[in-house]
């Protein structure tokens, strides 16, 4: 993998956004999604969003969003932090998803956007940074985003930009203005040659990756920071830990010195964008042997046929979308 470059650029397949969203109340065309450079949230990063994911089920026109309810349901809870209203609940957000992915009628493997964000100045308001006194604002894009974690693995810096605590910022949150903490330590990452950062918490512990959780394996367990160790609780953690029990494998939340992941025999992240991607260096030594471990491989796999209709056991956690064919 080149270092510097976006992950869709590395592999040729650039995001490239869908004809319609969904935009302030109602479906428009892509072009017509459009803010005013006075919205509040560009200002003052007083925004919430999700990341979600929609793959093509093998052989048929039809798209498996995965664990919308649960990616909408920490949607809801980032708005109601930030004092945003979503003129919607968590089911009519989900219709909102999938009428959009039937409307682009492209079976193509999918990354959805919802983004909530504080809007306009309500009349009388005098400008600054507030949670009030402003409207809001919702918009849903999509854009066809093919796997693009490397099979190989990545390269990850430690970086020197600590994850903010949970006492500066709501960090299980995902607010927009929070993330210019994780484009810094990136931005630094791959100008030092990595693919990703890991970002340790202001005890020096390990929080995580830019976009993604982080777990080492130690024999049969699965170790991975708790909560408290201000992370985001990711819903790809939660997977693997279920996918992990299927497996019989133990699975630990404790606090990981940097120096753990260096012991560790495997390192792998988690998250909607990377799905199950393994570390084979970190900070310029090899995890492991310095190549992709075979638990880390094992639960790949097992991922990578869960998101795609391929797993019975876990089928509750898929919204099947049928793509209209000429839609
Ligand atoms: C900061 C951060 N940590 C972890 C994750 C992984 O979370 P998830 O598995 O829910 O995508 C993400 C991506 O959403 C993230 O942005």
């Amino acid at each position: 993998m080149t270092a510097g470059t976006a992950p869709a650029e590395r592999t040729g397949s650039r995001p490239v956004t869908t004809a319609w969203a969904y935009h302030l109340d109602g479906f428009v065309p892509m072009a017509q999604a459009t803010l005013p450079v006075t919205t509040q949230g560009l200002h003052y990063g007083t925004g919430v969003f999700e990341g979600i994911r929609a793959h093509v089920v093998p052989d048929r026109a039809e798209l498996a969003v995965f664990r919308l309810h649960d990616h909408l349901a920490r949607f809801e809870r980032s708005c109601r932090l930030l004092r945003i209203d979503l003129p919607h609940d968590v089911d009519e957000l989900a219709g909102i998803v999938v009428e959009l992915l039937s409307r682009n009628g492209v079976v193509q493997d999918t990354y959805v956007r919802p983004l909530a964000y504080k809007h306009r100045l309500l009349p009388g308001t005098p400008p600054g940074v507030s949670l009030r006194g402003n409207s809001d604002g919702l918009s849903v894009i999509a854009f066809a985003l093919g796997a693009y974690s490397p099979e190989g693995g990545v390269r990850c810096a430690i970086s020197s930009w600590a994850r903010p605590s949970a006492r500066s910022i709501p960090v299980r949150a995902k607010a927009t203005g929070a993330y210019l903490n994780n484009a810094l330590a990136v931005d630094e990452a791959r100008a030092a040659g990595y693919d990703d950062a890991i970002l340790l918490n202001d005890r020096g512990r390990v929080a995580e990756a830019s976009t993604a959780n982080v777990f080492a394996v130690r024999g049969t367990a699965l170790v991975t920071p708790p909560p408290d160790a201000d992370i985001l609780e990711g819903i790809t953690r939660d997977t693997v830990r279920v996918l992990a029990a299927d497996l019989g494998l133990e699975h630990v939340e404790r606090d990981l010195q940097p120096a753990d992941l260096l012991l560790a025999d495997e390192v792998f992240l988690t998250g909607t964008g990377l799905g199950v991607t393994p570390v084979v260096e970190l900070a310029g030594r090899p995890v492991g042997r310095g190549e992709p471990g075979p638990v880390t491989t094992e639960l790949r796999r097992r991922y990578h046929d869960l998101v795609r209709g391929r797993d019975e056991r876990h089928e509750h956690w898929l919204t099947r979308v049928p793509v209209p064919r000429n839609a």
